[in-house]
């Protein structure tokens, strides 16, 4: 796990009052979803899954999800019914895909307006692209801080407890820095 994000100088962005938070994510394979899952369940967030319109499967799931990745091609997205301006916090959870964001990313960035809505990154990857994930999400919002977990070889109970170590750094975060 790695945390502090080195393109964030403006830590007053956690002064999060109201603390309402919302874990959205993409998960293809359940890791993703493992961790993120975890982590909204300590700091008691709501839960939102993006998911494809098309079901992704198998090889030809792989060949053209890496296509569309490197491309930053967006796929079709069953749009979340999430109003972002009800949260003072929004935890984004997308593994990575040869090096890029994932295409069901893109194509909920794309509908999302995320003002200057405080943002943390969860990125899974079984071993390297994640901080390029890092600075393309970064990109133009308000990223106050993240998180890049290797997913490869773990366990589902090793998934979950990192999760849960994400969620109880987050939850320190937020009550240290607000006060
Ligand atoms: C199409 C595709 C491309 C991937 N590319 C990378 C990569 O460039 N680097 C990496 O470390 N892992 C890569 N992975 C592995 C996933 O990032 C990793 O297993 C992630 O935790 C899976 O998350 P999920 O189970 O939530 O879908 C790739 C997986 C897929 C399906």
């Amino acid at each position: 796990m790695i945390s502090h994000n080195p393109l964030i100088v403006n830590t007053k962005s956690w002064n999060i009052s109201k603390k309402k938070i919302c874990v959205i994510y993409y998960s293809w394979t359940e890791r993703t979803a493992l961790v993120a899952e975890s982590i909204a369940e300590v700091v008691k967030a709501d839960l939102v899954r993006i998911k494809e319109i098309k079901i992704r499967k198998g090889v030809t799931g792989v060949l053209s999800g890496a296509f569309q990745a490197i491309f930053h091609r967006k796929s079709d997205v069953i749009h979340p019914s999430v109003d972002i301006s009800n949260y003072d916090l929004i935890i984004l959870g997308a593994p990575v895909w040869c090096g890029n964001i994932p295409p069901a990313i893109n194509g909920f960035l794309s509908k999302t307006k995320f003002s200057n809505k405080a943002i943390v990154l969860l990125i899974t990857m079984a071993l390297w692209g994640g901080k390029r994930v890092l600075k393309a999400l970064d990109r133009k919002r308000n990223v106050i801080e993240f998180f890049i977990v290797k997913t490869g070889r773990k366990s589902r109970k090793e998934l979950i407890d990192e999760g849960k170590k994400i969620g109880r750094r987050i939850s320190s975060l937020i009550t240290g820095l607000s006060l």
